[in-house]
């Protein structure tokens, strides 16, 4: 629903398919999902490097800096996860729309936030990627010391120890990113695009 009256949806003069055409390639998104230290953000940014070297429009959207700005108003409440991923997935939808691979590293906890993500695109334009790492080693890894706050009582509702993580029942992709490296798992991912013909 939305709030405001009186607005008119204008068609662009410029489409998705008349900016893909131009680039070369096709424009999606590759919607991260995982634990805090799963890798979510580390792989995300090598694929975005790889992406840009081969000269693809890609942008990345990591969960840590959108909440530095557009979403500085949110916390990490049920509600506010909510709002943080719906909002993120109108932004992705803008990337796609101009014709860019645009890479999303949020936790993205909620099966139905991530539900509701995926309708806003077409078919084959959202693509979940599962970085799949066991809580044990993301807590053994702990690269912001957060788990360890968390489990002091310093940080409510984390994660993993007292809010949940729903894994998603059929991601596109699943990254065991405890048993790939960075580089197999950047490889798995463009074999994925190529064979979509994304790329
Ligand atoms: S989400 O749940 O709304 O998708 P998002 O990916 O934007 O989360 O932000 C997660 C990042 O915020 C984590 O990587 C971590 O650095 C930080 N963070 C701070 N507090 C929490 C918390 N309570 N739970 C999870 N992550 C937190």
């Amino acid at each position: 629903m939305t709030k405001a009256t009186n607005i008119t949806w204008h068609d662009a003069t410029i489409t998705k398919q008349d900016r893909r055409s131009q680039n070369g390639h096709g424009s999606c998104v590759l919607w991260f999902t995982g634990l805090s230290g799963s890798g979510k953000s580390t792989i995300a940014n090598a694929v975005s490097n790889e992406l840009f070297q081969q000269g693809i429009n890609e942008y990345v959207l990591d969960g840590d800096n959108v909440r530095h700005g557009l979403n500085k108003d949110l916390g990490f409440s049920e509600y506010d996860r909510t709002e943080n991923i719906r909002r993120i997935g109108e932004v992705a939808k803008l990337f796609v729309d101009s014709g860019k691979i645009v890479t999303t590293a949020f936790i993205s906890p909620f099966k139905s936030d991530r539900d509701g993500v995926r309708e806003l695109f077409e078919d084959g334009e959202f693509i979940e990627i599962f970085i799949d790492c066991p809580i044990e080693e993301c807590e053994r890894r702990d690269p912001k010391q957060l788990y360890a706050k968390a489990r002091s009582g310093q940080i409510k509702d984390f994660t993993g120890i007292d809010s949940p993580y729903e894994a998603p029942d059929r991601p596109e992709l699943t990254i065991r990113s405890d048993q790939l490296s960075v580089e197999e798992s950047v490889e798995a991912i463009f074999n994925f695009l190529k064979e979509k013909n994304i790329i």
